[in-house]
């Protein structure tokens, strides 16, 4: 292990539950699931009580997970109406622009809910319907939040692509979701520069098949113009203003599909990951108030963006399931400087910050001064997510955020899971640097070795679940086959995570990242075949393969090996152009940090890449190649060890 030092939960820490009280309700989580997930499901609201709590088969023969399946609700009642009465004037996101100097903007819960509804009521103007699927390609702007509430008010899918990704990513996955409606905005803005979100949605939808997208929601949020393509482009603000603001909540199954995001795998495209209703909303919830200790007045910021899971579940869902005031920042953590950060949290007095490695990686390399002219003194808790983090960070976070007071929970999950699997719970669990520590309530993971049997006590293998949980994606949108094969294949009977573990002696996990071909890049989660796919898709590759490589703020870079045709030449142009290239086909989170040319790569004799190989060489561990005598032409290492040499 890494690191074993305990930071122990502080005396007098205000908390939901101490240790003992963690355990008692972890054991009664395990030994009577139906029990406790009947009970916890009240927590949100439901328009017809559901009989059922759990019909699950983790057997791949019979795959199927259903939680409250004759359970009736609208998840937008949970997250808005309930909470009008009594806390409608309560503010729930406080939006912190780009540019410091513009004023932030404070939305309350029934401005909230009026404009929720109004919009809802627009798209159904527009013909949504019930199942359409509608794409969401925004900015971090609260009519995001809005925009995806409106969807489920509506009982529309929605599926939320970031807006780093490029016109090709996108028209993918509009495609992909046979989705007719897009909702974006004109521009949105990022540490300064503008983002052309409506340009490339055009471009977006002239690669779709040309009856793919009807309708386009534009949301002017610079106040720059953009092209509106008449009878289909309808401008956000007008549509929004003249509708009523009341709109009938859809009424949903628990097992009705709420939101799709896609997701990198190990092989192919990008997957649709299916969350549904009701169980997902009341894990999210759960989780957001136990793992964030949150109790109503908190203010608190999570700083992801909603185009990823932790937006979804912890921006968007949880907080406002539990009456959350939760902070929304339209840029990025280091701009203009490394101080933002803090600034932001004086500014509006967080109480709770939820941020990811990568970014705090990225504050630490400006040393401490930035954060010292900051009083953060609001804060209690904070959090991180996304990667595992080095104990390094992790220190550096506690002591400078934290005051050496506010405890860290380290939360582990994916976009599969929904919300968090494993983490500490403040004042439940004593700290270790770097591990995610214990499993949330009805969470039973274990690890197994390459055969699948389970391995017991302090050890490390490959990380599976073993059986489900409310917030438990569904399928993978049209394609079951894959869902089944990628998760409950592997290791027969259980989930398999794709992520790799050590467990200590106190029975906590470490999380030691991917055993499949996913990168974890600054959070981003990529794959590898993907950027492969792209850089072969160029006119000068032949052949190329990518593997990830430590990498000091991003915790992986992405290494391209690249074989070239016969007929092009190797040269630093060439290489910018497969950078821009890759930067186009997928976006500027897959910029490849290293490109090494390849005359040859190492393959067996049935043709396969030795990626193992090709990993060891980018992380200088020569010794380590492992047998290489199958190759189909081993002298292809030595080569590749030289060049890279030469590269490094
Ligand atoms: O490898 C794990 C890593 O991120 C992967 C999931 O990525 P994604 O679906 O994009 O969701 C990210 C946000 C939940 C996991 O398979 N990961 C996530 N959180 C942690 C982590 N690795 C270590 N520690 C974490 N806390």
């Amino acid at each position: 292990m890494t690191e074993q030092v305990i930071y122990p939960v502080q005396p007098g820490q205000k908390t939901k539950l101490n240790n003992a009280q963690y355990q008692a309700m972890y054991a009664e989580s395990l030994r009577d699931p139906e029990g406790f997930w009947q009970q916890q499901a009240q927590r949100i609201e439901w328009k017809k009580p559901f009989s059922k709590v759990k019909d699950v088969s983790f057997a791949k023969e019979d795959l199927h997970i259903r939680w409250f399946e004759d359970g009736e609700l609208n998840v937008t009642e949970s997250c808005l109406d309930r909470h009008l009465d009594k806390h409608g004037d309560d503010v729930a996101i406080i939006w912190e622009p780009d540019d410091e100097s513009q004023v932030a903007r404070r939305i309350t819960y029934r401005e909230l809910s009026k404009e929720v509804n109004q919009l809802a009521n627009g798209l159904r103007d527009l013909g949504v319907k019930k199942g359409d699927v509608v794409t969401i390609y925004m900015p971090m702007v609260p009519e995001a939040s809005m925009a995806m509430l409106a969807c489920a008010r509506i009982g529309a899918i929605h599926s939320v692509v970031f807006g780093g990704f490029s016109p090709e990513a996108l028209a993918g996955r509009i495609e992909d979701g046979n989705c007719h409606y897009v909702i974006t905005a004109n521009e949105g803005v990022r540490a300064g520069k503008i983002v052309p979100l409506k340009e490339n949605v055009d471009a977006a939808i002239n690669l779709c098949k040309s009856d793919q997208v009807k309708k386009v929601v534009v949301l002017n949020h610079t106040g720059n113009a953009c092209t509106m393509e008449v009878g289909r482009d309808e401008d956000y603000r007008q549509l929004v203003d003249k509708q009523d603001s009341e709109c009938q909540a859809e009424v949903m199954n628990a097992e009705d599909p709420l939101f799709i995001l896609y997701t990198s795998g190990s092989t192919g495209k990008p997957k649709g990951v299916l969350h549904t209703c009701g169980g997902y909303l009341v894990y999210a919830s759960m989780t957001h108030e136990y793992i964030f200790d949150y109790e109503r007045g908190d203010v608190y910021w999570c700083a992801a963006d909603v185009g990823w899971i932790t937006g979804h579940s912890y921006i968007v869902y949880g907080p406002f399931a539990n009456g959350a005031t939760v902070v929304m920042y339209e840029g990025v953590p280091t701009h203009p400087d490394c101080g933002r950060v803090a600034r932001i949290v004086d500014k509006h007095q967080i109480n709770i910050l939820y941020i990811a490695p990568t970014a705090i990686r990225a504050l630490m390399s400006d040393g401490d001064e930035p954060v010292e002219g900051a009083s953060l003194e609001s804060l209690r808790l904070l959090g991180t997510v996304g990667e595992p983090i080095n104990p390094e960070a992790w220190r550096w976070y506690y002591r400078t955020f934290g005051r050496s007071q506010c405890p860290i929970v380290d939360t582990w999950w994916q976009t599969e899971t929904g919300a968090a699997l494993i983490t500490p719970l403040p004042g439940a669990t004593d700290l270790k640097p770097g591990s995610a520590t214990r499993p949330f309530f009805g969470i039973e993971p274990a690890l197994v070795d390459e055969k699948g049997n389970e391995l017991s006590g302090a050890t490390s293998g490959n990380l599976i679940i073993k059986d489900s949980w409310p917030g438990q994606m569904r399928t993978v949108f049209g394609d079951h086959q894959r869902f089944i094969d990628t998760y409950f294949s592997t290791f027969e009977g259980t989930y398999f995570t794709g992520d790799g573990a050590k467990r200590d002696e106190d029975g906590y996990f470490w999380i030691t990242g991917r055993v499949d071909d996913v990168l974890n890049v600054s959070g981003h989660r990529m794959g590898t075949a993907e950027i492969e796919s792209a850089l072969v898709a160029h006119e000068a590759v032949s052949e190329a393969a990518v593997v990830g490589f430590p990498h000091d703020v991003k915790g992986q870079g992405i290494y391209v090996y690249v074989t070239l045709n016969h007929d092009v030449q190797a040269s630093p142009a060439i290489r910018n152009d497969l950078i821009n290239w890759v930067r186009k086909e997928i976006g500027p989170i897959a910029s490849p940090d290293i490109i090494q040319w390849a005359p040859g790569l190492p393959k067996t004799r049935s043709g396969k890449i030795m990626r193992r190989i090709l990993r060891k060489i980018a992380t200088d561990e020569y010794d380590q190649l492992g047998d290489i005598s199958t190759l189909a032409d081993p002298s292809v290492v030595e080569s590749l060890i030289q060049e890279h040499q030469a590269l490094t």
